[in-house]
């Protein structure tokens, strides 16, 4: 069957099949990852589609057992179609780095999908996504969480972690901590690097530390998951 026909009749799980506190708005698409991506680059839910140059879905392992959730994507993002290859995302890799991590181990993806801006001049300077854009994304995420069926999670920012933990999660209260999502997943959130990239000297050096902190608790997190111990 061609993709697009396979796409068309995949089957759905209800929304409540995530265990994420924002809402997931409709029944959520069950594909493989190739065939949720080609969903995803026709998705007409919120305006952003118009001026993004590309969906980018998100990339890694399906079977790696860890999803990190973004933001949005930015203007490297947009052009390239790959999640994280811009500023944060070399910010993000250094952390990875020291903290023992390599991108190749986790699936990297974003809670929204496509690019927003505003153009001033030449440039295409970051704008944020509304809630709407939000909520009508959220889907994608769904899906991918179906498909990957992550033992752990983590957030990069408040737009993440909100969407896990629900809209009163403060990162500067609740940073670096393991939830339970459910019986099978539990999730943390951390620093996004951009937030780090544009923070004061003295605050961006701490959370910089930080932000590798959680990494490292990933990491340890992660080789218990395959059973190593430290
Ligand atoms: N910021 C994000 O949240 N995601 C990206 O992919 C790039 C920058």
């Amino acid at each position: 069957m061609a993709l697009r026909a396979k796409v068309r009749s995949a089957p759905r799980a209800p929304a409540s099949a995530v265990p994420f506190a924002k809402p997931v708005e409709g029944e959520i698409p069950r594909a493989g990852l190739r065939q949720l991506r080609a969903m995803a680059a026709d998705c007409r839910a919120c305006p952003l589609w118009r001026d993004a140059t590309q969906t980018v879905f998100g990339e890694g392992p399906a079977r790696g057992g860890v999803i990190v959730v973004g933001e949005q994507p930015g203007d490297e993002e947009d052009r390239s179609g790959r999640p994280f290859v811009g500023p944060a995302g070399r910010l993000l890799d250094q952390a990875l780095s020291e903290a023992g991590l390599d991108r190749s181990e986790l699936y990297l993806t974003n809670a929204v999908k496509h690019f927003k801006f505003e153009r001033r001049g030449k440039r295409r300077m970051h704008d944020r996504a509304n809630a709407h854009e939000q909520q009508a994304c959220r889907i994608w995420l769904a899906a991918q969480w179906l498909r990957l069926r992550p033992r752990l999670a983590v957030a990069l920012g408040a737009m993440a972690a909100q969407t896990l933990f629900g809209a009163s999660f403060r990162l500067t209260r609740e940073r670096g901590r393991w939830k339970d999502l459910d019986a099978r997943t539990r999730a943390l959130a951390t620093w996004h690097p951009s937030a780090i990239l544009r923070a004061p000297a003295p605050t961006r050096q701490l959370r910089l530390r930080e932000l590798v902190r959680d990494l490292r608790a990933l990491a340890a997190a992660m080789r218990e998951l395959r059973g190593e111990s430290d």
